[in-house]
């Protein structure tokens, strides 16, 4: 059988992936209880200060309940993104998937819960996400979505031909991002997390990002959309392209369309 060519043996060794998985682990001895810092999140919160645009607000009728059993037998991985979506539909796929759902009092700190389960509450991976084919005002746009405001933050001006070259599958036209209309970039901010929970920090991004993409892939299927999660993607080229700080890692993709 014919080897990948790897410019760096340590990706083919499974032993640097268990000492990694070994240095990541919860252990009495790294985080106890009483041993945890408190954090002063708001040290993390960058001001968000480029143009904001407000998304409509949805009404419980605009939405067909077709139940969990059907979502869940029709979602499918499928690069065939042939309906059209309007902002409604883009904006009852961000509110569904990662709006605010209840907000409660932990202690004396007010927090504003979300559809998916987030590590500590925290919601340190942002759903960030190019638009394509979808309104004039987003289209050809990379967005961060804001659930706490509904609003969408905008980040800067993309073309689809950028996109393409982001991921394995599309740079060489295996499949294409063409009529997709969302691509969600799941970004985690490593610092607040980390300061939390150390090393162990890093799976409960990738977990929490995990939660964010099925959660999106069930509301999109229930409007009758495609979907795909994708892990094969150029790391560096999407930091590069999204222009995210340097403690920010975009760690799960996903296409709707
Ligand atoms: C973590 C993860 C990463 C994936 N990465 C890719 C990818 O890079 N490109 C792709 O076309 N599909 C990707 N997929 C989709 C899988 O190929 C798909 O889920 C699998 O074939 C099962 O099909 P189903 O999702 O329709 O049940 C990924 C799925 C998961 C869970």
């Amino acid at each position: 059988m014919k080897k990948w060519k790897l410019v760096d043996s340590k990706y083919s060794d499974i032993s640097v992936v268990k000492k990694f998985h070994r240095h990541t682990m919860h252990l009495k001895s790294n985080i106890a209880i009483q041993g945890m810092k408190k954090i002063d999140y708001e040290q993390f919160r960058k001001a968000k200060n480029n143009e904001k645009i407000r998304l409509c607000n949805i009404e419980e009728s605009d939405i067909e309940d077709i139940g969990l059993f059907k979502i869940l037998e029709r979602r499918r991985t499928s690069w065939f993104f042939e309906k059209d979506m309007g902002e409604k539909e883009l904006s009852i796929i961000l509110q569904k998937s990662f709006g605010v759902t209840l907000s409660t009092y932990y202690n004396e700190f007010l927090v504003h819960l979300r559809a998916y389960a987030s590590a500590g509450a925290m919601y340190e991976v942002k759903p960030i996400f190019f638009v394509n084919g979808v309104d004039e005002k987003l289209d050809g746009k990379i967005f961060e979505y804001l659930p706490e405001s509904n609003q969408l933050h905008f980040i800067k001006k993309a073309s689809l031909s950028e996109v393409e070259d982001l991921t394995s599958t599309t740079k060489f036209r295996v499949q294409s991002f063409r009529n997709a209309k969302i691509v969600f970039f799941f970004v985690f901010d490593m610092e607040p997390l980390f300061a939390k929970y150390g090393a162990l920090s890093y799976r409960l991004g990738l977990l929490e990002a995990g939660h964010m993409c099925t959660t999106c892939q069930l509301v999109a299927t229930s409007l009758g959309y495609n979907t795909v999660p994708m892990g094969g993607f150029y790391d560096l080229d999407v930091k590069d392209f999204l222009t995210v700080d340097s403690n920010q890692y975009c760690v799960y993709m996903l296409a709707v369309g």
